[in-house]
């Protein structure tokens, strides 16, 4: 196990009707909020005026920007930037997903710089400072209403680059599985592997001696597939929604991979696919992810044998080990082709014609010089190139 230092301070709200508590949580730190949200399916489901009605009832004022698209965009951010400085509000409240969350968080730390916020981003400049965030969230699936990272799409150069912070840590997330009830499916199933993802990341690693946070991956990968096809079938199942949350939420913490050194090459794969084609996130980490397992097994098979009897349940001779691996990866995308997801890149709308490039911008992510991606297998651009055709 490595060295490691845990800090995960937000103070998570669980459970029914908690969203009316909004403004009662908020009031001692808060007297007028940046209130961020999406497209408007707050405003169908009622949930804008529910929370609307808590900050009035407490006395907190609150200026609105709407309009954070999935993969959300920088010239929202800076527009929230302007209005929070302009507003002199002093907590930006994000109601909504990890689009809403992400451009909260952008915006939190961009009024207290004298600077494009998006140098941030490109160079990975460290921050001083960020406007407390808060968060009710609608769909399951970023982890950032735990995590102090941020995601933000610059469509002008169509990059995609996260960033993270101890600072950007959210003050306080409030989860209501009942406000899961209205996600459509292909938001649930995406949901559900990018959680899924963020475990992956932490689990398959090289590192040893990692039995408390192997058990831990393990469990919450169980949980989410035991409950995912539950509220695929049945959006009103609260129970299931409420593992399918609180599962969200741990698997990107940063608690289940600690002492571990962590992968993330499917991520900054994705990361290209979503800057260019749009796409939605999960929805590329379903495409990438058996690929990627694949590719990489035979670097340390073990790892992948773990994962195919403690996750997939394969129960097979250990004397042929890639077919015992090849058995749990198939599991795995008969999952993922049971929640709707998508298992090609045809199928996301994506052609070979720019794989070249979207491998050397996954491999040269800020300083412009050629890094491998990824640490259970060192993967060089030809490496990435080799994943996406895989995935054609
Ligand atoms: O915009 P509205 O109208 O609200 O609709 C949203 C959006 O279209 C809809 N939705 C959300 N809650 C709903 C709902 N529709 C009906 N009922 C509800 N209760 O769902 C759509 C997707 O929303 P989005 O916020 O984009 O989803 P998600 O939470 O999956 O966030 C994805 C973004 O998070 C980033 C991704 O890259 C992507 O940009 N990530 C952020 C991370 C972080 N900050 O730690 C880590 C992740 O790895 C990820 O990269
Ligand atoms: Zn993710």
């Amino acid at each position: 196990m490595l060295n490691f230092d845990f800090y995960a301070p937000a103070r998570i709200i669980f459970g029914k009707d908690t969203q009316q508590k909004i403004g009662e949580v908020l009031k001692p730190h808060a007297k007028k909020v940046l209130l961020h949200y999406g497209g408007g399916s707050i405003k169908k489901s009622g949930l804008f005026d529910q929370v609307v009605a808590s900050l009035n009832e407490h006395g907190i004022a609150y200026v609105e920007l709407g309009g954070v698209q999935p993969n959300p965009r920088l010239s929202l951010v800076h527009e929230g930037i302007r209005l929070a400085k302009q507003e002199q509000v002093n907590l930006i409240l994000a109601v909504g997903g990890g689009s809403v969350i992400d451009s909260a968080k952008a915006i939190a730390m961009g009024v207290h710089l004298d600077h494009d916020v998006w140098d941030v981003y490109e160079k990975q400049l460290p921050i001083e400072k960020a406007l407390p965030v808060a968060i009710v969230l609608t769909i399951p699936a970023a982890g950032s209403e735990s995590s102090g990272d941020t995601v933000i799409t610059n469509e002008e150069k169509s990059l995609k680059y996260g960033y993270g912070s101890n600072k950007l840590r959210p003050l306080i997330s409030i989860m209501n599985p009942e406000l899961f009830f209205t996600l459509p499916k292909n938001q649930i199933a995406n949901g559900v592997a990018d959680m899924m993802s963020h475990v992956f990341e932490r689990y398959f690693t090289n590192t040893t001696h990692t039995d408390l946070t192997d058990g831990l991956c393990e469990t919450v990968l169980r949980t989410i597939m035991l409950n995912g096809p539950k509220v695929l079938a049945n959006p009103q199942d609260y129970d299931a929604w409420a593992e399918i949350g609180f599962s969200g939420t741990v698997a990107h913490n940063g608690l289940v991979g600690m002492g571990r050194e962590q992968d993330w090459a499917c991520h900054n794969m994705e990361h290209e696919l979503s800057a260019i084609y749009d796409v939605a996130h999960g929805a590329g980490l379903a495409v990438l992810t058996p690929a990627w397992m694949r590719y990489v097994y035979k670097d340390n098979i073990d790892m992948f044998v773990q994962f195919a009897v403690n996750i997939m349940g394969v129960q097979m001779s250990y004397r042929d080990k890639d077919a015992l691996v090849l058995e749990g990866i198939a599991r795995l995308e008969a999952f993922f082709r049971r929640m709707g997801l998508p298992q090609t890149l045809r199928e996301l709308g994506i052609d070979d014609t720019r794989l070249k490039e979207m491998a050397k911008k996954a491999t040269s992510i800020a300083f412009g010089e050629e890094y491998p991606l990824g640490n259970l297998k060192k993967l060089a651009w030809q490496d990435v190139v080799n994943i996406y055709q895989m995935c054609k």
